[in-house]
């Protein structure tokens, strides 16, 4: 079975790559179909981006694809920065710009309402026609937001995302420390099981 990763993002396509290692699928990107237009992520929700992704590359490939969309929800901010986590500082958003932002707003939280959680939501789509039943899962992985930044590793919001059981920042950890226990590596073995059940139906 062919599968094309919905994605430019040459780090998530080498972590979906590595988990799908010893399946029989053939994994394609958008490298393959270098004409597939971006699809604008407009949806309320992680779940309604990442469909529309799936569903907008394996129209227009042909083939089943997979998608996903992610994030970082505080609960002290009633989940923002959410499906804007990319976006959260306005136009000119960068990972510094978020960071200081969400650390403003964070600023007289106490540390009991420190809490947050980065989320995950991977979407399997068919080609039109394919019999191919859509499906989701998701991943979460909980933390808290420090008071400042801390570590040099990683990306977006990973310096103030501090993970309890390692006693460091996500920033802090190495890579593959990190992708043990991602909300990204945690929807990733979800979709792992979704798809090997569907190759036996689709091989
Ligand atoms: P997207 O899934 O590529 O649209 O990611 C949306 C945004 O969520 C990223 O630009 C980051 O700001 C944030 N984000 C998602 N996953 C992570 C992560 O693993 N670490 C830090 N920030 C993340």
């Amino acid at each position: 079975m062919e599968l094309v990763i919905a994605t430019r993002n040459k780090g998530k396509l080498r972590e979906i790559r590595a988990l799908l290692k010893g399946t029989r699928i053939r994994v394609l990107s958008l490298d393959d179909f270098p004409g597939c237009p971006d699809v604008i992520e407009d949806g309320k929700t992680f779940r309604e981006n990442a469909l529309k992704k799936a569903r907008a590359v394996a129209g227009y490939t042909g083939k089943t694809a997979l998608a996903d969309d992610s994030g970082l929800s505080v609960d002290a901010l009633d989940g923002a920065p959410g499906v804007y986590s990319a976006r959260f500082s306005g136009p000119g958003a960068d990972d510094l710009k978020n960071n200081r932002k969400l650390l403003r707003m964070m600023k007289d939280a106490p540390d009991s309402e420190r809490g947050a959680e980065f989320v995950c939501v991977m979407a399997l789509a068919g080609p039109p026609g394919a019999g191919i039943k859509e499906k989701t899962v998701k991943g979460v992985v909980r933390g808290r937001i420090t008071r400042e930044m801390r570590g040099p590793r990683g990306f977006g919001y990973d310096p103030l995302f501090y993970y309890s059981p390692k006693g460091m920042t996500f920033a802090e950890m190495g890579p593959e420390e990190k992708n043990k226990v991602s909300h990204r590596a945690r929807a990733l073995t979800k979709i792992k099981d979704i798809i090997n059940r569907m190759q036996l139906a689709h091989p």
